[in-house]
């Protein structure tokens, strides 16, 4: 019995070991905060690694069929922010650490909510809930996680329009 107890801790501490920091590393920098955060929210560099922000910021002029092309100066300085904060570089986060092992080395995904991990999480959501005009798509995290600006998206912190609270 105590055996057990001692070793049921101890499995605890290595899960945990793992990743020590819930969620994803929050946005700190000013300059993307206000060039990538003025259509949408200002998505946390550790919710794609490096490669996929790169493949991105190589194709602002046809962003999402929107022009999102920057001064060379500030493209510059926000590819620097995205790829030194990207998830690969911030595995103690546990959002992070979890997308980055979803993909597959061969894959450079094209959006956050393309990663395995993200489609996973989000099977189970109806359809209708997701398209509805207070949400509109996958890309627009604030919309149904309150706590998102935080990088915190933890289940007790989901609010869906329409539906409410999220119970599984
Ligand atoms: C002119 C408006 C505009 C600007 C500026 C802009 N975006 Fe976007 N972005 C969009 C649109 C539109 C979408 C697609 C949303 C959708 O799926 O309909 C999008 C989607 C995204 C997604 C994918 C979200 C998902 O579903 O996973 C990421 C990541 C992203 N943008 C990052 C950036 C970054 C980084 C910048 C700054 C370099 C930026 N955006 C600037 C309009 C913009
Ligand atoms: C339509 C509302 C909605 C949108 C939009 C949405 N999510 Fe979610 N998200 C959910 C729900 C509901 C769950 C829980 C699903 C479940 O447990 O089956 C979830 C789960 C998650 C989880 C896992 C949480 C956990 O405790 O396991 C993460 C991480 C996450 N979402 C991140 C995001 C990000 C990042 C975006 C934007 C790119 C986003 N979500 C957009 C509703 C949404």
């Amino acid at each position: 019995m105590r055996s057990l107890i001692l070793f049921t801790a101890l499995s605890a501490i290595l899960l945990a070991g793992s990743y020590e920091k819930k969620g994803v590393a929050v946005v700190t920098d000013e300059l993307y905060k206000k060039e990538c955060g003025s259509c949408h929210f200002a998505y946390q560099p550790g919710l794609l690694p490096s490669n996929a922000w790169e493949k991105m910021m190589s194709n602002l002029q046809n962003h999402f069929d929107t022009d999102a092309t920057l001064a060379k100066e500030d493209f510059d300085a926000i590819l620097d922010y995205l790829s030194k904060n990207s998830a690969e570089k911030a595995m103690e986060y546990k959002r992070s650490n979890k997308i980055v092992k979803s993909i597959k080395r061969t894959e450079v995904p094209e959006s956050i909510s393309k990663t395995p991990y993200m489609i996973k999480k989000h099977r189970e959501i109806r359809e209708d809930l997701i398209t509805q005009d207070e949400v509109k798509g996958l890309f627009n995290c604030t919309a149904c996680h309150t706590t998102a600006q935080k990088g915190i998206y933890s289940e007790r912190d989901i609010l869906i329009p329409n539906y409410g609270r999220w119970e599984d």
